[in-house]
């Protein structure tokens, strides 16, 4: 994998060590997340703090998000991966939309809840998008279920990228019932 400029949205909380792996292999990260602090302690965690590169925007309000991700893309070039964590699926989508503008071929993973891997909403993505799905289930205990740790959650959607592998699921999303409240 040798892309130059990528994209993690909600990169700064349990995303975090996939945005760092991802440092670390790619030219330039783009992390989108809210809070200037989270990035502050992202950028300590990093072997080279300028691969970072800090998007402060709400995914809530498009034309700011848009407007960002154009701006990363006018200094950093075209972004050619992006991994997105976000429940808003507007903002998936404007985020394809502007992409493709710049890209004539790139990959989107897309994480969500063990929810979705049984009833999803609508998604429309450009045809020039790869996108592919990572499914966060849960982990079998021998006297219940528990929820997937954060480093379970980054192992897995790592190993997902490496792959370039669709509708992985980390953990399990069988039996739902057995599902921790
Ligand atoms: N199957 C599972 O095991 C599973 C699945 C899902 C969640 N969980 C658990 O649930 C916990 C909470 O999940 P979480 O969604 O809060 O995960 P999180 O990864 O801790 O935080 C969400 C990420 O998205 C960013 N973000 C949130 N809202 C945003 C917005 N409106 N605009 C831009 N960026 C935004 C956050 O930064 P800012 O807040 O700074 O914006 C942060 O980077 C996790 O810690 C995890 O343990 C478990």
């Amino acid at each position: 994998m040798n892309e130059n400029h990528v994209l993690v949205i909600g990169g700064t909380g349990m995303l975090s060590k996939v945005s760092i792996w991802l440092a670390d292999h790619h030219a330039q990260v783009s992390v989108i997340g809210r809070t200037q602090e989270k990035h502050s302690d992202l950028m300590k965690m990093a072997g080279d703090p300028a691969r970072l590169n800090n998007i402060a925007v709400d995914y809530y309000n498009l034309d700011a998000l848009e407007t960002e991700l154009k701006r990363a893309m006018d200094k950093h070039g075209p972004i050619t991966l992006a991994v997105c964590w976000s429940p808003f699926y507007p903002a998936v989508e404007r985020i394809s939309r502007v992409i493709t503008e710049w890209s004539d071929r790139w990959r989107l993973y897309h994480v969500k809840g063990s929810r979705r891997y049984f009833e999803d909403e609508p998604l429309s993505v450009p045809a020039s998008c790869q996108y592919r799905s990572i499914y966060l289930g849960f982990v079998m205990t021998g006297n219940g279920s528990r929820w997937l740790t954060h480093a379970e959650i980054a192992d897995g959607i790592i190993e997902s990228v490496k792959n370039d592998e669709d509708g992985a699921v980390v953990g399990t999303v069988h039996p739902y019932e057995k599902r921790p409240c």
